[in-house]
């Protein structure tokens, strides 16, 4: 039996279908339930943040996440294959008329991904004053509470809507299969025969 924590939305219902091509089989959560327990897989639906955790913890097995959720994370956990789904950048985004002065001695940054963000503002040898917003981040400059913000861009429509623009991309991203260090030990062959049938339907 292996647990599969999913993130909530479309990432769910991208890997659900390449479980169903893969099993040639149907995987559907009835509405409202979390929980879909169906043959030799349980799958949880949580919250996108939370599957590390999840996994972590070994509540689930292994799980499906962007890799921009791990890199802020940094969690102990096996990263084992690219999905190729999901895909989007973070980015540092500015207010159409600014402009971004790495050589200036600090910086006010609102985003959700904290060490992301300070991590890049430190590998510039710029102070960041992080300030942590849970969503719509490209409210903040519009508001001046920052002068740039670090988000995740796909379409980059929230951003143009806003009057904001990409200054720079920190990171590509797309989600990815993880696993729990012990659950790789103790279920060895039948993570690394999902992560053949996967690789496969990717290749
Ligand atoms: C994410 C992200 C941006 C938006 C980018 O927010 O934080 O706001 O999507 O997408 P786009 O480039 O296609 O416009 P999300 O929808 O998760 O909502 P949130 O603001 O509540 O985090």
């Amino acid at each position: 039996m292996i647990t599969v924590a999913l993130p909530k939305g479309r990432i769910a219902e991208e890997t659900l279908d390449i479980f169903e091509k893969i099993f040639d089989k149907k995987f559907v959560f009835e509405d409202r339930k979390l929980v879909l327990k169906d043959g030799n897989f349980t799958f949880l639906l949580v919250r996108n943040q939370d599957v590390p955790t999840y996994v972590l913890h070994q509540a689930a097995d292994i799980g499906v996440v962007g890799i921009d959720v791990l890199s802020e994370k940094e969690l102990d956990l096996i990263d084992l294959l690219d999905l190729k789904i999901g895909k989007c950048k973070v980015c540092i985004g500015m207010k159409n008329e600014d402009k971004l002065d790495l050589n200036k001695p600090s910086i006010k940054v609102a985003t959700k991904m904290e060490n992301i963000a300070r991590k890049y503002f430190s590998s510039k040898a710029m102070a960041a004053e992080i300030i942590k917003l849970y969503g719509s981040i490209e409210l903040a400059p519009l508001v001046g509470m920052c002068d740039a913000i670090v988000d995740i861009v796909e379409t980059g429509t929230t951003m143009k809507q806003n009057g904001l623009k990409v200054v720079e991309t920190i990171m590509e991203s797309s989600a990815h299969l993880i696993a729990n260090k012990n659950s790789f030990i103790s279920k060895k062959s039948e993570i690394l025969s999902l992560y053949d049938k996967f690789s496969t339907h990717i290749a």
